[in-house]
């Protein structure tokens, strides 16, 4: 698996930095508002669960799952999985592990307000600004890393279903892209 790892972008122990931060600001604002931390599934697995894990106050957690329906970013987006949680009336932490072109995180975000949450907060690990897709006005309200336009996988990211178990997030060797 490693052989097919170009370099790596961030190793493990920024990521560890990084959550240890971003999660220090989210208990500082929401220690006493007992949040609701939605992820949206897949890749935000691993960053979910380091997030969470330092997040010392009383919190539930849940999961969305969104396809596009074309199977690219470019396509019209879907809820495959929604969050069961009622969330009316409550603080609600959106995690998730890439802002890309901004097309999911922007259609979560819309479909979250519909619940009626007392807030809404966008945490995101990466975000790659020069992908957005014009129209995208949604802002992260925290981001971990503002990276390039590479594609990254690891640490819950993938490149067709692969590399989501490394601990490090890493760049593919293009290569690997071309087959
Ligand atoms: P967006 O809708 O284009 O912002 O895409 C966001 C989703 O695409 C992320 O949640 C990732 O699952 C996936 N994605 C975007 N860029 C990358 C990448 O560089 N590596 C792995 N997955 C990516
Ligand atoms: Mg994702």
């Amino acid at each position: 698996m490693e052989e097919n790892i170009q370099r790596v972008l961030i190793s493990e122990a920024e990521l560890r930095a990084k959550v240890q931060e971003l999660a220090g600001i989210l208990q500082q604002r929401f220690a006493d508002k007992n949040p609701v931390f939605v992820g949206v599934l897949k890749g935000v697995l691993i960053f979910f669960s380091d997030m969470i894990r330092q997040f010392d106050a009383q919190c539930q957690i849940d999961f969305m799952w969104i396809s596009s329906y074309n199977g690219t970013t470019a396509g019209e987006m879907t809820v495959k999985k929604d969050v069961s949680t009622d969330l009316e009336g409550r603080h609600v932490i959106i995690l998730e592990d890439i802002f890309d072109t901004g097309g999911s995180l922007d259609f979560t975000y819309r479909h979250l307000l519909t619940k009626h949450p007392a807030s809404l907060t966008v945490c995101t690990l990466l975000d790659k600004p020069s992908r957005r897709k014009p129209g995208i006005t949604l802002q992260p309200d925290y981001t971990g890393f503002v990276i390039d336009n590479v594609f990254v996988v690891g640490y819950g990211m993938d490149y067709n279903e692969q590399y989501r178990n490394l601990p490090y997030i890493g760049v593919l060797k293009p290569e690997v892209y071309q087959q």
